[in-house]
């Protein structure tokens, strides 16, 4: 259902301590969580680009003891809320939160590390392509060997859309020109492959949408 995407500026409660809460991540992050378990994605060292409220990166590292999660966004509010959630959290693997355009070629104190696994949720379709492009290259540049690029959203395949994702297109496009749901298949893996990023089996999400995953070779 088109209701049950998340958008930009869908309502988010504080709970009085900085941290913000989507009712999209309320819905999403189990079933997250568990391709996360089901593709092995519970160690290492985890770079989040948007990472939006941050609760997606405080939920996975309580599930999983052994990852280690950098929080980033290009949003101050959202780093002010990131920072919030790594304050509450009882353990010390969330680090940031780091401010990085997904749109930039130099991503600051992140570069020049490797990371084993790179995250983005529900960024592709709410921000203007420049991001994804960027998104991809940095992952290519940063991944490890066999390091895993990690994306969750709304996505065509192959020039099919469903017409939930098509209708939340057009309220995307209505609310800027420059966002819209990308297709995956067509826009996204071309650029991908240039990058050295081979796009594994895609698994199917609730309310249609896709967890994708694409591996550093
Ligand atoms: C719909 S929110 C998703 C946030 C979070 N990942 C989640 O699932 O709740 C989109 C996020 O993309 C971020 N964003 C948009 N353009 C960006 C860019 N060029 N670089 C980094 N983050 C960006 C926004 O600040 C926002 O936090």
């Amino acid at each position: 259902m088109a209701d049950e995407k998340p958008v930009a500026l869908e309502p988010r409660e504080d709970g009085g301590d900085g941290r913000r809460y989507a009712p999209s991540t309320a819905r999403n992050r189990e079933p997250v969580r568990d391709v996360f378990a089901a593709q092995g994605l519970t160690s290492g060292q985890v770079l989040e680009i948007a990472s939006g409220t941050g609760e997606h990166g405080a939920f996975l590292t309580d599930a999983f003891p052994e990852l280690h999660w950098t929080y980033s966004d290009i949003d101050p509010a959202g780093r002010i809320s990131q920072q919030a959630w790594r304050g509450a959290a009882e353990h010390d693997r969330l680090s940031g939160p780091l401010a990085i355009d997904a749109s930039s070629d130099n991503w600051g104190e992140v570069e020049g590390k490797a990371w084993d696994l790179i995250v983005s949720v529900n960024m592709v379709h709410i921000s203007p392509f420049a991001a994804t492009e960027g998104l991809l290259r940095g992952a290519g540049r940063l991944l490890k060997p066999g390091g895993h690029l990690f994306l969750y959203g709304p996505y065509a395949r192959n020039g099919d859309i469903a017409p939930s994702n098509a209708a939340f297109s057009e309220n995307l496009q209505s609310r800027d020109p420059a966002w819209g749901v990308r297709d995956l298949d067509l826009d996204l893996v071309p650029l991908a492959s240039r990058e050295g990023l081979r796009l594994k089996p895609v698994i199917q999400m609730p309310s249609n949408n896709l967890s994708v995953l694409f591996r550093r070779s």
